[in-house]
């Protein structure tokens, strides 16, 4: 059984996207693992990592392609993970998302773990649908004030915009906050947000680009050149903490 991860963001300086590709980097040492990009406003890992063909589809033509059905042909290898980009017209990517069929049927069996970017779930996102077939949702977030608010405010309504939407309940989401290089004074303890909540706060990422680029250049977090690195650790704890006992399958 595959699990799904989802990560987006409700409001501060993101850091959606390096999370859910460090966190498939991580799962990616124990597991066979998988980052899609299905963030409506469009991919980041073409643009990011100089090994990824941005000629060899992804996202929508997973959704829409007729003769080569699944997510799997348009799985690029990164390192230790499986990658599928989100290139093109927003429309495009919101198109895929709304995909009548169904996202589970096309994520279930292809690994041990999908880590989904959802990017920012503004009001209305058709990126809500998969965040809803996901089995955890997680939050990211600076550990500052107003975004970790607006969070709390989401989770609080469980992303709920009309009376008759879509409603995540708290049990499957998860807070991760992430230093993304903004300000960074803690003036909340996101642990204790999180208990008040009644949602996990399943790690903090600290700031750490030299790390990320290694993993855009296709470099394992078990590498020697890793060693010192401060996210690594970081990413491998957040790893084990959203792994499901059931789905830990050996990989090898
Ligand atoms: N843990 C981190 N350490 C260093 N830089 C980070 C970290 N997380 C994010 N960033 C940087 O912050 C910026 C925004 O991050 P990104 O992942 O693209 O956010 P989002 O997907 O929410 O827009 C990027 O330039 C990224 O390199
Ligand atoms: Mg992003």
């Amino acid at each position: 059984m595959t699990q799904v991860i989802a990560l987006a963001s409700v409001k501060g300086t993101g850091g959606v996207t390096s999370s859910a590709l460090g966190l498939a980097a991580a799962l990616g040492m124990r597991f066979d693992a998988l980052v899609l990009e299905a963030d409506p406003s469009g991919g980041s890992l073409l643009g990011w990592c100089p090994t990824l063909d941005p000629t060899a589809g992804g996202l929508y033509e997973a959704a829409f392609e007729r003769e080569r059905p699944g997510l799997s042909p348009f799985v690029q290898s990164l390192g230790d993970i499986g990658v599928v980009v989100a290139q093109g017209e927003p429309y495009r990517i919101a198109a895929a998302l709304e995909r009548p069929r169904g996202w589970r049927s096309l994520l279930d069996g292809i690994t041990d773990h999908v880590v989904v970017d959802l990017g920012r779930l503004f009001p209305g996102t058709q990126a809500l649908g998969v965040a809803a077939v996901a089995d955890r949702l997680l939050l990211v977030a600076p550990p500052e004030a107003g975004p970790l608010a607006a969070t709390a405010e989401w989770i609080g309504r469980g992303g709920q915009h009309a009376a008759t939407g879509t409603r995540i309940e708290s049990s499957r989401i998860g807070l991760l906050t992430a230093d993304t290089g903004g300000d960074r004074r803690q003036r909340i303890d996101p642990q204790r947000l999180g208990e008040e909540l009644g949602v996990e706060h399943v790690g903090h990422l600290p700031f750490d680009g030299a790390t990320l680029e290694k993993v855009c250049r296709g470099a394992s977090l078990a590498h020697r050149s890793m060693r010192r690195s401060r996210l690594a650790p970081a990413l491998s704890a957040v790893a084990e903490r959203v792994t499901v006992a059931s789905t830990s399958k050996a990989r090898r």
